[in-house]
């Protein structure tokens, strides 16, 4: 399996790969691999014949530095489980200066207002950090499809929409949520959790399942209140915030309107470990 961490030698193999007609999928990560990644390299690998998984813990997305210098490296295990994975795999691991030349800073992005629902509330320049990271990732592997878990669902509506507001051309999928046992969905923060936290967060599924079979008769507002009211009950996780918003402009959903699809969003920390998570509830 090829790591390469010089984004010119990964260019110029890829781009000998293009003029021979191959297709480039990429799979942009932060490392410390998990079976969602992996199911995310599986599809890549189905459908092209190419897959690049990037790893790049990228500083200009995080608001706390705490989490940046805490969030999990392992890139030797990375390597192994990809191979097992698929040999085939090529792995693209920059160093900072390479992605971001001498100014580790973001770019400014107008998301059509999907940047300030949510995750853009409460971490702040969170989204810009992603829009560039995503954008250079890009533009030095042209791939033909990228591929986002749905656990970072606000992400992926905010990478679809830079795409096609600086038309580039890529095809973004969607992929499910992996889940652990219980429940948890699969998340590189949760090798944080100290084991009996881990063994207990499927509370947080269980919540958004419940929150699930409310919304079939309760309003959105009552939804919420139950939601807050089981973490009340649950001191160990503590909501930072739920939400129930349209499925495609993530705007809070007041009422139910018929044709429209919501989804619930949490974030919640367990310890000092922040977990988000979501459900389609319709
Ligand atoms: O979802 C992630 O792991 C990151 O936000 C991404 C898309 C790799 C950008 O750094």
């Amino acid at each position: 399996m090829a790591v390469y961490h010089q984004r010119d030698v990964l260019q110029n193999l890829l781009s000998q790969q293009k003029e021979r007609g191959r297709t480039i999928g990429l799979v942009p990560t932060m490392g410390a691999l998990h079976e969602g990644h992996l199911s995310l390299v599986a599809q890549s690998a189905r459908e092209n014949d190419i897959t690049v998984v990037s790893i790049f813990v990228n500083p200009t997305q995080f608001d706390n530095k705490d989490d940046l210098q805490k969030y999990p490296r392992s890139l030797e295990e990375d390597t192994r489980k990809l191979y097992a994975e698929n040999p085939n795999v090529l792995i693209f691991a920059p160093e900072v200066e390479d992605v971001y030349s001498d100014t580790v800073r973001s770019d400014h992005f107008d998301f059509d207002g999907l940047e300030f629902q949510m995750e853009g509330k409460f971490r702040k320049g969170h989204f810009d950090g992603v829009g560039t990271i995503v954008k250079r990732l890009f533009e030095i592997v042209k791939p033909d499809n990228a591929y986002f878990g749905e656990k970072d669902y606000q992400q992926l509506l905010i990478v679809k929409t830079m795409v096609e507001k600086h038309h580039i051309p890529v095809q973004i999928h969607g992929c499910p949520i992996k889940r652990e046992e219980n429940g948890l969905a699969m998340s590189s923060r949760n090798k944080r959790l100290p084991e009996q936290l881990r063994r207990e967060a499927g509370f947080i599924f269980e919540v958004l399942q419940q929150a699930r079979e409310n919304f079939k008769i309760q309003t959105p507002e009552a939804v919420k209140e139950v939601i807050v009211q089981r973490f009340e009950e649950h001191p160990e996780f503590k909501l930072e915030y739920v939400e129930i918003a349209d499925t495609n402009t993530l705007e809070p959903a007041l009422h139910k309107e018929k044709d429209k699809k919501y989804r619930a969003f949490i974030a919640v920390y367990a310890d000092e470990v922040r977990l988000i998570d979501n459900i389609a509830l319709n």
